[in-house]
Order: structure tokens, then C-alpha cells, then sequence
């Protein structure tokens, strides 16, 4: 006897499955309705966890995967990410890539599901989360956390280029890849990206991204050699002053240190007071995906394709 099953979800309506998937893979499904597939997992009748899996032309891109703290453990999220991965057979796609941003019990069991299945898994970068609170009483960084703060007049937002500036930017061969905007493309809200002009140059530039409910990402700093020192003070306030208006209050505000130099950056930001997650990479081979349920150790899930009622 199953004890859970699964079911397909339609994202426009996901009920009770949406406390288990991320807003931005609802969002996603809402404004593009591009390829996607939503799977709901429900136990004992009620919805105890949700996958969902972007299609591009040779590859599903997992973008949500949750399950309930208290199913945890049983086999659930496995089972999801087997019949994604049968789906995957169905429509030919060769490779299923999942980035995730996690830490403790759920990275282990995050890596497990993959390394399981065959896939290389490959550690990123560490990410810091703080508290924006932390900031208030910061002797450089109180000010943005004050109503009559202005930014610098140099200071412009990403939302305020040309896509000629864009693109003009993205040329510049001195900004390593991996800094660029174009890394972070689905990650970047212009309004939360900001660049020191000087004379029509952009010298420096912070970019920033939602991540959730009042949460935050400080994605990419860049700053040319002849910038002036102060500017990634000034651009880092400015930016956390926008993400406290945006938000209404205080937020959750997170750094990928990928270089020695954002490692540094980011202890300093942090004093010692944060959250360490870690970002890992995972890469799956569809087709060299070992048969479903080995052992028999889980009880095996029901695809129940009948109307969402839990
Ligand atoms: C990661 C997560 C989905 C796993 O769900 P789950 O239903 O507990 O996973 P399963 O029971 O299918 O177990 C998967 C694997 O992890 C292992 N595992 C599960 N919990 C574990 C733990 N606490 N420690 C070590 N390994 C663990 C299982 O043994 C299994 O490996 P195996 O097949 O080699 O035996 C779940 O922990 C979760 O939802 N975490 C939060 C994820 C999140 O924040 N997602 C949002 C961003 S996408």
C-alpha cells in the first residue's frame, strides 16, 4: 500500500501545493508559460511537497524541489525526481541540471538524490546570508536604513540604461564572465543593480536580485581600477536602501563568495553573524538513470493523474 502519491500540478492553480514550491517557479509559470512540468506529492490526503522542472531545447532545469520537514526522509523527493526524470525519457531530453542553494540535512539529502541517480555534483561557491538588521547601527551603513537617504548622484540604476549601454558594458573585456549582467540574466532585477557613471562610464557596479519574500541576493560587484574607493560603499548602501523601501522592513540578504577577494568582502560584510548555505551544481544524464526505486526501499509511489483534492 503507497503511502504517497503524485500528481501532476497546473501551476496557475497549485492550491495548497504552493506553500511547497518557490514564488519564482509559480511566477516563472505564470508570466512565460513556457515548457514546464509541476508535480505535487501528497501523503495521507494531504499536498506534502512539489517539483517543477523548466524544459529548454536539451535540457530540464530542475527549479523547485520541496518536501515537508515531516515526510521528510521517506523517499518523497526521490520519487519526484524519478518521475521528472521519466518525463525527461518522454520528451527525449538528454540532461536534467539542478542548481541549488542549501545547507545542513537538506544539502545531504539534496546531493544524495543525484549522486544516486549518477549524477556529478559539483560545490559552487559558499553563500552568506544576514540579517539586514545587523546593518542599522553600522557605522558606514546605517544611513540607508534612514528615511532621508539619497544616493550619491553618480550612482544610476540598471533599469535607467539604454539597451546600446547594456550591451556596450557587456564588451568590455576588462569585467571577467563571470561578473558580467549577462551571468546572472534570470537572477538580475535592473531596479536592484546599480553602476557608478562618470561622465557617461560606467567605473563600477553592484547588481542585486529578489530571491523571495523579503529576501535578497547581492549577485555581482565589479569596480575598474581608476574608480574611486569609496564607490562600493556608496553602491552597497544605495542598493540596501532600495531593498528596504521594496521590501517594507527588514530582509534577509545574501552573498555568493565565488573569489578570495568576495570571501574577503563577505566576512567583512558579515562581522562573524550569518548563515552559511552552499551552492551546488548537479548534472544528470537522463539516460544512464538507474531503474526506479532500487531495493525496493521506499514504498512506491502512485502517479495519480486524477483533479488536485487534497
Ligand atoms: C532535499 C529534500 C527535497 C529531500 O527530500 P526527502 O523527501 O527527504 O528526500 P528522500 O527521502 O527522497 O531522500 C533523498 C536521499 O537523501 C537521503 N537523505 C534524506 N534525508 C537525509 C538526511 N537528513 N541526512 C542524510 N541523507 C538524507 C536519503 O537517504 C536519500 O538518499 P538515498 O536514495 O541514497 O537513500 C528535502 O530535504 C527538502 O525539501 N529540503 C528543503 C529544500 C529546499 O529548500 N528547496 C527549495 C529550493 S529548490
Amino acid at each position: 500500500m503507497p503511502l504517497f502519491s503524485l500528481r501532476p500540478l497546473d501551476p496557475k492553480r497549485a492550491g495548497p501545493f504552493a506553500q511547497y514550491c518557490l514564488p519564482q517557479a509559480l511566477q516563472e509559470a505564470n508570466r512565460d508559460g513556457g515548457e514546464m512540468t509541476f508535480l505535487g506529492a501528497v501523503w495521507d490526503q494531504s499536498a506534502c511537497g512539489a517539483a517543477a522542472v523548466r524544459w529548454d531545447r536539451d535540457r530540464g532545469v530542475l527549479i523547485s524541489l520541496f518536501v515537508d520537514p515531516l515526510v521528510r526522509g521517506r523517499g518523497v523527493a526521490g520519487a519526484l525526481l524519478d518521475q521528472l526524470l521519466e518525463e525527461a525519457a518522454h520528451r527525449s531530453v538528454p540532461l536534467l541540471l539542478a542548481s541549488y542553494v542549501l545547507r545542513e540535512d537538506s544539502l545531504t539529502a539534496m546531493d544524495a538524490l543525484f549522486l544516486r541517480r549518477g549524477a556529478k555534483v559539483v560545490p559552487l561557491a559558499p553563500i552568506f546570508e544576514m540579517d539586514s538588521r545587523r546593518y542599522h547601527d553600522s557605522r558606514f551603513l546605517a544611513p540607508a536604513f534612514r528615511p532621508a537617504f539619497q544616493p550619491d548622484p553618480h550612482i544610476q540604476p540598471f533599469s535607467a540604461f539604454s539597451s546600446e549601454q547594456l550591451e556596450e558594458l557587456e564588451r568590455r573585456t576588462e569585467i571577467p564572465p563571470f561578473l558580467l549582467p549577462s551571468a546572472y540574466r534570470k537572477r538580475l532585477e535592473p531596479r536592484l543593480s546599480l553602476a557608478w557613471v562618470d561622465e557617461g562610464r560606467v567605473l563600477a557596479y553592484i547588481l542585486g536580485g529578489e530571491s523571495g519574500p523579503a529576501a535578497y541576493n547581492l549577485l555581482s560587484v565589479w569596480r575598474e581600477a581608476g574608480a574611486p574607493a569609496s564607490c562600493f560603499l556608496r553602491l552597497l548602501t544605495a542598493q540596501l536602501n532600495l531593498c528596504y523601501y521594496r521590501c517594507g522592513g527588514d530582509f534577509l540578504y545574501t552573498l555568493s563568495a565565488v573569489t578570495p577577494e568576495a570571501l574577503y568582502l563577505a566576512e567583512r560584510l558579515t562581522g562573524g553573524d550569518y548563515t552559511l548555505y552552499e551552492e551546488h551544481f548537479a548534472q544528470l544524464e537522463t539516460a544512464h538513470t538507474p531503474p526506479l526505486q532500487e531495493g525496493g526501499e521506499h514504498a512506491s509511489p502512485l502517479l495519480d493523474n486524477g483533479p488536485s483534492q487534497v
